[in-house]
């Protein structure tokens, strides 16, 4: 279920009613962005005027936005701005087909309700950032003290529309057990005839304590790079309400310079059509048959029973008659992401599609754990990188 984020959908058409200038802060994002590279991914854009600015300053932007009429709003505004794609979406779970981004940045996380969506909305994020890429989350912390604001009016600078004045009424309390903060607000809207309409906005803002935003990122696959207390990046220090935090995606690989790095986006697939068995930790019979069909040497002693107690891999075999013939694991990267890896295929039986198999197999198993799913093969295997692209999977690392 959709989180109660309030009235945006009335908002939308009124979004820019404070008629402030935003271009200190369009242009803070340019100036972040640019020492990573380009392509930029703007969750929460609301109309998108962050994007569009950043697209005319010649940056490729993906924004996007749970609220259809936000972005029906942006696309009256900005549809001609090249460079700027404006689309609806939920954080918590996208996905738009475009090139690895560079940076992403993110201010109302408060609209996630639970860790648990952070954690999806972390894991999407991260699925379209390249590797070493940047996240920039900032984000309220949970207060120390609960308190109230009484109700407010706010005007704008100056009236924006040439047809209607607006102005809102609004309190809002924060609740620290909860790290809950509660807004409620009015937004008037006078048309010529001074016909005075209204609608309430009212919703939660989430904070979450910096232990579990850490964790979370951790989680999904990302490192903390800096910690600040505000835009002109003081260092955070304990106790400080505001934090952003920059988090680089892991390098999921060391790879080496022969070596390509694949991750999955969308996965393409059809039962397989042999039979594929996973090994278990008294299979090194079995194994051992097949590796010696590869023409390798067979291992000895316990091996698969040190690999399955370690946790490092765990073995499956594709069986033509009764023959394994190709084999595949799975390596558990890290918590957020699973390596499909070690696919052989016996020298006669190759040409027959038997990896391009094996490694559906390996991704119906990795997904279906939750994870990201990566496979690294060599630079010259275009085979390989074929049978990657047509199940679904797109460059990430190396040329
Ligand atoms: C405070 S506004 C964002 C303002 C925006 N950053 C700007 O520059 O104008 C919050 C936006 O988050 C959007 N939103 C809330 N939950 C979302 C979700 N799960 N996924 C994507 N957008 C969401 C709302 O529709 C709303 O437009």
């Amino acid at each position: 279920m959709t989180d109660n984020i309030g009235n945006y959908a009335l908002h939308a058409a009124i979004w820019d009613w404070g008629g402030h200038d935003r271009t200190e802060e369009h242009e803070y994002w340019c100036h972040y962005a640019a020492q990573y590279g380009k392509n930029v991914l703007i969750p929460f854009c609301a109309i998108g005027e962050t994007g569009a600015y950043m697209a005319h300053r010649g940056f490729t932007t993906t924004a996007f936005d749970i609220t259809p009429e936000m972005i029906t709003e942006g696309k009256k505004r900005f549809d001609h701005v090249p460079g700027l794609q404006l689309s609806e979406g939920d954080v918590t779970d996208f996905y738009f087909d475009i090139p690895p981004a560079d940076f992403c940045f993110a201010t109302d996380f408060g609209h996630i309700h639970t860790i648990e969506k952070v954690k999806k909305a972390l894991l999407c994020i991260n699925r379209h950032l390249r590797e070493a890429g940047i996240l920039a989350i900032e984000t309220g912390l949970c207060a120390k003290e609960s308190n109230y604001t009484p109700n407010k009016t706010f005007y704008p600078k100056e009236q924006v529309y040439p047809d209607k004045k607006i102005w809102k009424t609004g309190d809002s309390s924060n609740d620290s057990k909860t790290g809950r903060c509660y807004i409620s607000q009015t937004v008037y809207i006078e048309n010529r005839n001074s016909n005075v309409e209204q609608f309430n906005h009212s919703f939660y803002l989430q904070c979450y304590p910096r232990d579990a935003w850490l964790s979370a990122l951790e989680e999904c696959g990302f490192e903390i790079r800096s910690e600040y207390n505000n835009r002109e990046k003081e260092s955070w220090r304990e106790g400080d309400g505001f934090w952003i935090v920059e988090a680089v995606k892991k390098r999921t690989y060391p790879l080496s310079t022969d070596e390509v790095m694949y991750l999955l986006r969308e996965y393409h697939g059809v039962p397989c059509m042999n039979r594929i068995e996973w090994l278990t930790a008294n299979d090194m019979v079995k194994m051992n048959k097949h590796l010696v069909l590869c023409g390798q040497k067979p291992r000895k002693g316990d091996w698969l029973h040190e690999i399955y107690k370690n946790g490092t891999a765990r073995y499956c075999l594709l069986y033509i008659d009764d023959i394994p013939v190709a084999r595949g694991s799975v390596e558990p990267y890290s918590d957020a992401m699973w390596e499909a890896a070690d696919i052989r295929v016996a020298r006669e039986f190759r040409n027959r599609g038997l990896a391009k198999e094996i490694l559906r197999f390996l991704c119906v198993d990795i997904l279906s754990h939750g994870k990201i799913v990566s496979c690294r093969t060599e630079r010259d295997n275009i085979a390989m990188r074929n049978a990657l692209e047509t199940i679904g999977f797109y460059l990430d690392g190396g040329n």
